[in-house]
C-alpha cells in the first residue's frame, strides 16, 4: 500500500512520557514500557488507539496498572489496538519479549559483535516496543537497561546518566538514562557491551563542560582519535557558523561493525559504522579519513536540525538530511580546500543523483508518495537536497540565509515540522516570496538549460537566452520552470573577469542570472571584445548545461578561469566530448586516436606547480565510465566507454610519461592526514595511475615497489588496485601479501575485495565468483557484501553489464539469497540496475530478465518488491 503526503493528519493521541525498562539477554529481551498517554485535543473520547509493531511478542498489557481486559485489545506481532481506551490521560503498560540475536534485519535491537545495538529510523523501535511509531509524536525518555555484568559492563542509553548500580544478589546491572528533550521514537537508542571508551571533554561556548566518549571493540582504542578530533572541530564549528551548542552533558558515539547504513544522529548516542570512526594511517585512506570527519560532523549537526527540530512525517525527511548534508559539506569545505570540496560533492552528485533522477527511481526531494520508506534514503533527498539549501543561501545571500536559519531554530525548536516551515522562516527573514523556490522540492528530475549566447560588436552587447526543461518522467510529464541561479562570469582576452554591467530589465544580481521562466534573455553591456562565458561557477543549481561552447573557449577556461571549480569542469567537458567521440570510434572497431591538444592540455596540469595538488589530482581524473554513460543517455555499451576511456588515460600517460614519473614521486614526509598531505598523495597517485595503464617498461616494478615500500593505506591501495585493475605482473603477489598482512583487520580487508570486484577484467567474475566462497567473505556483514556485491555492482560497468547476461544474474542471484534476512541492504543492492533502460538493447533485454527473475519470487520483502517494480514500470 502506498502512503500519501496528501492523507497526513494528526495522531489522536499524544505519548507526553515514556518510561522503559530492557532487561537484556541474547534470545529474549524483556522490554517493559510505560506510555503516558493523552487524547488529542480533537479526539471523541473512546477513539480506538492504534499502536505499530512489527514482529513483537506481546508478553502483557496494563491500563493504569491493571490487567488490560482480553476483550478490549488486539494483539497482532504488527499491532496492538485498544478498542476504547479512557477518556483522562492513562498510563499504559505493555511488556515485550525480542530476540536480539535473531534480528538479521539489523533494524530494532540486534547484536553486532556481541554487542547490544539498536537501529531505530526510520521505523525500527516498533521491533522493540508497540508504539505510535511516527516522527511527530514527541515523548520524554527515561531507559532503565539491565543486563548481565560479565556480558555488557557498558549500558549506554539517550539524554543523561541518572543512576547505575548492581543488582544484590546475581550478576546483573543496570543503568538509567533520562532524555529531557522531548524526541521522536526514531532517535531512541540504547547499547550493551563490553566495550573501550575513549574520552574526552567540549567546553561550549557557554562554558558548559561536556562529556564525550568513543566507544569501540577492545583493542581498537588507538584509532579513535581523528574521530574525536573532528567532533571536537565539529562542536566548535556549529556554534561559531550557526551559533548552536550542545546541550546535554555527554556525548556519546558507539562503533559497530555490523551496520546498514552509515550512522545514526540518536540524542546523546551517536551509532556508527565503524568504518566511520576508526581512522589509522595503516588500514584508512585519505578518503576514509575525509569520510571520518564528514560523517562524525553530520551526525553531530543533526542534533540541532534533526534532533531538537524533527520532521513532521517521513515526506519531510530531506527536512533533515538535505539541510544537515548542507551544513557537514560547508563544515568540510571550511577544515580543507573549498573548491575541492566542492569539486568532490559535484562529482558525488553527478555520479549518484543524476542517474537516479534521470531514471525509474526518480523522485521529487520531497516525496508524495512511498511504499517502503526505507528507500527513499537516497542521493535525491540527501545530495540534491543539500543542492537546494545551497541554493537558497546562494539566492537569499549569507545574512539572510544565517537570519531564516536562527528564525528557524528560534521558531520551531522542539517541532516536528515541515518544509513549508523551514521555507517560510526564510521568506520572512529575507523578505522575499519562495513560492516559485518550493517547485525544487516537488518536481523530479534534473534541469536542463539550454545556452545561446551572441554578441554583437557594433552594440558591444552580449545577450545569453537561457531555457529550461525537465525530461518527462515516469508519472511527471509537465513541469514549471524553477528558480535557478546561474553564476558567471566573462572573461576577456587577458583572462581577467570582465566588470559585469547589466541592462536594467535583466533579472542579473552581482555575478548570478536568476532564471525564473521557461525562456529568458539576460543582455549585458559595455562588452568591449567577445568575452568567453564561464557559466554555472561553483556549480551555483543542480542542473545539467546543454551549451555548445567552442573547444577553444573551454581551452581558455581550463587554464584561465577565475572560477577553480569551472576551470576543472571546462577540462571535463571536453573530456567527455573526446570520450564520446571515441565510444562511437570504439562501436564501430576504428582505431581509437585522442586528440592531440586535449592530451597536450593535461601536460599543463600536470606540470603546473602553482596549482593545489589537490585540485590538480582532480584534474587528471577523467570523467568515470559511469559519467559518461549518464551523459549518452542512451544506448550505452559499457565496452565501448571502457576502451574509449583507456585510450585517452595511454595516451596521456605515453605523451607525458617523464613528468608523470617526477609527478608521481612521493614527498618522503611523515604521515599527516590533513588535506595538503592528502592532496599531495592524491596527485601523486593519480600520476600513478596514468602511468599504470600506459605501462611502459619498469610500469610493474614501480607499481610493485611503491606497494612494498607503502608507508600508509591510501599509497599501499592506489598501488594494489593499479596493479590488479591492469593486469600487471606482481598483483597476485601484491594481492596475497595484502590479504597476509590484513587479514584480522576487517576495514582493509573491505578494501582487498573492492579491488578485485572494481577489476575490469574478463576473468573478474570467476574472480568474483570464487571470492564469494573466500573464508573472510561474510555475507551477513553488510560492509562486506558491499565492498564485493555492490562495489561490483555499481563499480564494474564492463563486468556488471557484461553481453553475457552473467553480471545482472549474479546480482539477480545476490539479492534474493539476502532479501529475507536483511532486506534494506538488499533493496539498496538492486537500485544498481536503475539505469538499465539506458543500455544497449541487448544487455538492456538481458538486464530486464534479471529484474523479471526477482519480481516473479512471491515472497519478496516490502523494500525489493518495491525497487524492483520501479525499475520495471
Ligand atoms: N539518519 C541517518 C543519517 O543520515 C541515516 C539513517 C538511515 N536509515 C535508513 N533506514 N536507511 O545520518
Ligand atoms: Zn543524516
Amino acid at each position: 500500500v502506498a502512503i500519501r503526503l496528501e492523507d497526513y493528519a494528526p495522531a489522536p493521541y499524544r505519548i507526553s512520557k515514556l518510561f522503559l525498562d530492557v532487561k537484556l539477554a541474547p534470545q529474549a529481551t524483556v522490554v517493559t514500557a510505560e506510555l503516558h498517554i493523552e487524547r488529542g485535543n480533537a479526539t471523541k473520547a473512546g477513539t480506538p488507539l492504534e499502536l505499530d509493531g512489527d514482529g513483537l511478542e506481546l508478553e502483557g498489557v496494563q491500563i493504569d496498572g491493571f490487567p488490560a481486559d482480553p476483550a478490549a485489545i488486539t494483539a497482532t506481532p504488527d499491532k496492538l489496538v485498544l478498542h476504547s481506551p479512557p477518556a483522562d490521560p492513562f498510563v499504559l503498560t505493555i511488556r515485550t519479549r525480542v530476540n536480539p540475536e535473531a534480528n538479521t534485519q539489523l533494524m530494532g535491537l540486534y547484536r553486532s559483535s556481541g554487542t547490544y545495538c539498536t537501529q531505530c529510523e526510520a521505523e525500527g523501535f516498533r521491533r522493540i516496543t508497540y508504539f505510535l511509531d511516527r516522527p511527530d509524536i514527541l515523548s520524554v525518555y527515561t531507559t532503565r537497561i539491565e543486563a548481565r555484568k560479565s556480558d555488557a559492563p557498558i549500558l549506554l542509553g539517550n539524554g543523561n546518566p541518572s543512576e547505575a548500580g548492581d543488582i544484590p544478589g546475581t550478576d546483573r546491572h543496570y543503568a538509567i538514562w533520562h532524555d529531557p528533550f522531548p524526541k521522536p521514537s526514531y532517535l531512541f537508542a540504547l547499547v550493551g557491551g563490553d566495550l573501550a571508551a575513549v574520552r574526552d571533554t567540549f567546553t561550549t561556548s557557554s562554558g558548559r563542560s561536556v562529556d564525550l566518549a568513543i566507544y569501540v571493540e577492545h583493542g581498537r582504542e588507538n584509532w579513535c582519535d581523528w574521530a574525536m578530533d573532528s567532533l571536537k572541530r565539529s562542536m566548535r564549528w556549529d556554534e561559531e557558523t550557526f551559533g548552536l551548542e550542545y546541550d546535554l552533558d555527554v556525548f556519546n558515539i558507539v562503533a559497530v561493525s555490523d551496520f546498514n547504513m552509515g550512522a545514526m544522529e540518536n540524542k546523546g548516542l551517536n551509532i556508527f559504522n565503524d568504518k566511520y570512526v576508526l581512522a589509522d594511517p595503516q588500514t584508512a585512506t585519505d578518503q576514509d579519513y575525509a569520510n571520518v570527519e564528514a560523517v562524525i560532523a553530520h551526525e553531530y549537526f543533526h542534533n540541532w536540525t534533526g534532533n531538537r527540530i524533527t520532521c513532521r512525517d517521513w515526506f519531510q525527511l530531506c527536512l533533515k538530511e538535505g539541510l544537515t548534508v548542507f551544513r557537514d559539506q560547508e563544515f568540510s569545505s571550511d577544515m580543507r580546500s573549498r573548491p575541492v570540496k566542492r569539486i568532490s560533492d559535484v562529482r558525488l552528485l553527478k555520479a549518484h543523483q543524476f542517474p537516479e533522477d534521470a531514471g525509474p527511481l526518480a523522485h521529487p526531494v520531497r516525496p508524495r508518495t512511498y511504499r517502503e520508506i526505507n528507500n527513499f534514503y537516497t542521493a535525491t533527498v540527501y545530495e540534491k537536497g543539500a543542492e537546494v539549501v545551497r541554493m537558497l543561501k546562494t539566492l537569499l545571500g549569507p545574512d539572510s540565509f544565517r537570519a531564516g536559519m536562527d528564525l528557524y531554530f528560534q521558531r520551531h525548536d522542539g517541532e516536528a515540522t515541515t518544509i513549508e516551515a523551514f521555507l517560510a522562516c526564510f521568506a520572512e527573514a529575507a523578505g522575499t516570496d519562495l513560492d516559485q523556490f518550493a517547485l525544487w522540492y516537488e518536481q523530479a528530475g534534473t534541469p536542463l538549460i539550454k545556452v545561446d549566447c551572441t554578441y554583437s560588436e557594433e552594440n558591444q552587447e552580449l545577450r545569453l537566452t537561457l531555457s529550461q526543461s525537465i525530461p518527462p518522467l515516469p508519472g511527471q510529464d509537465e513541469t514549471d520552470p524553477n528558480v535557478i541561479p546561474v553564476r558567471f562570469g566573462l572573461l576577456g582576452e587577458d583572462g581577467k573577469d570582465m566588470d559585469l554591467v547589466p541592462t536594467p530589465a535583466s533579472d542579473v544580481s552581482g555575478d548570478m542570472m536568476v532564471l525564473k521562466q521557461r525562456t529568458q534573455t539576460f543582455t549585458l553591456q559595455n562588452v568591449q571584445a567577445r568575452p568567453v562565458l564561464s557559466l554555472l561557477r561553483r556549480f551555483s543549481a543542480p542542473v545539467r548545461l546543454d551549451f555548445d561552447q567552442s573547444k577553444q573557449d573551454l581551452l581558455f577556461l581550463a587554464q584561465r578561469d577565475s572560477d577553480p571549480f569551472n576551470r576543472w569542469q571546462a577540462t571535463q567537458t571536453l573530456a567527455t566530448r573526446e570520450l564520446i567521440r571515441l565510444a562511437g570510434d570504439a562501436r564501430q572497431d576504428k582505431a581509437l586516436l585522442p586528440d592531440v591538444k586535449l592530451v597536450d592540455a593535461f601536460g599543463e596540469t600536470i606540470s603546473d606547480t602553482t596549482l593545489d595538488p589537490a585540485f590538480r589530482a582532480q584534474t587528471l581524473d577523467l570523467p568515470s565510465e559511469a559519467d559518461i554513460a549518464r551523459d549518452l543517455g542512451k544506448d550505452v555499451d559499457p565496452d565501448a566507454i571502457h576502451a574509449a576511456r583507456q585510450a585517452l588515460r595511454k595516451a596521456i600517460g605515453l605523451q607525458h610519461h617523464s613528468a608523470l614519473i617526477g609527478a608521481a614521486q612521493l614527498d618522503g614526509e611523515a604521515f599527516s592526514p590533513d588535506a595538503a598531505a592528502a592532496g599531495q598523495r592524491a596527485f601523486a597517485n593519480r600520476a600513478l595511475s596514468l602511468l599504470a595503464v600506459a605501462d611502459e617498461p619498469g610500469t610493474a616494478e614501480l607499481l610493485k615497489t611503491r606497494f612494498d615500500m607503502a608507508t600508509n593505506m591510501t599509497d599501499r591501495i592506489s598501488a594494489l588496485l593499479m596493479l590488479v585493475h591492469n593486469g600487471l605482473h606482481g598483483s597476485e603477489a601484491a594481492l596475497a601479501a595484502f590479504l597476509n598482512r590484513f587479514q584480522d583487520t576487517s576495514l582493509a580487508m573491505d578494501k582487498w575485495f573492492m579491488v578485485q570486484a572494481t577489476a575490469p577484467k574478463e576473468d573478474a567474475f570467476d574472480r568474483i565468483t570464487a571470492l564469494t566462497a573466500h573464508p573472510l567473505f561474510d555475507k551477513t556483514n553488510p560492509n562486506r557484501l558491499r565492498s564485493l556485491v555492490q562495489s561490483f555492482a555499481t563499480g564494474n560497468p564492463t563486468q556488471f553489464s557484461h553481453a553475457s547476461g552473467r553480471g545482472f544474474d549474479f546480482v539477480a542471484d545476490m539479492v534474493l539469497e539476502i532479501d529475507n534476512r536483511n532486506p534494506q541492504v538488499a533493496s539498496r543492492l538492486l537500485t544498481s540496475f536503475r539505469s538499465w533502460r539506458a543500455l544497449e538493447e541487448n544487455r538492456a533485454a538481458l538486464a530486464k530478465q534479471a529484474l523479471l527473475r526477482i519480481s516473479a519470487e512471491d515472497d519478496l520483502s516490502r523494500d525489493t518488491r518495491d525497487i524492483v517494480d520501479r525499475c520495471l514500470q
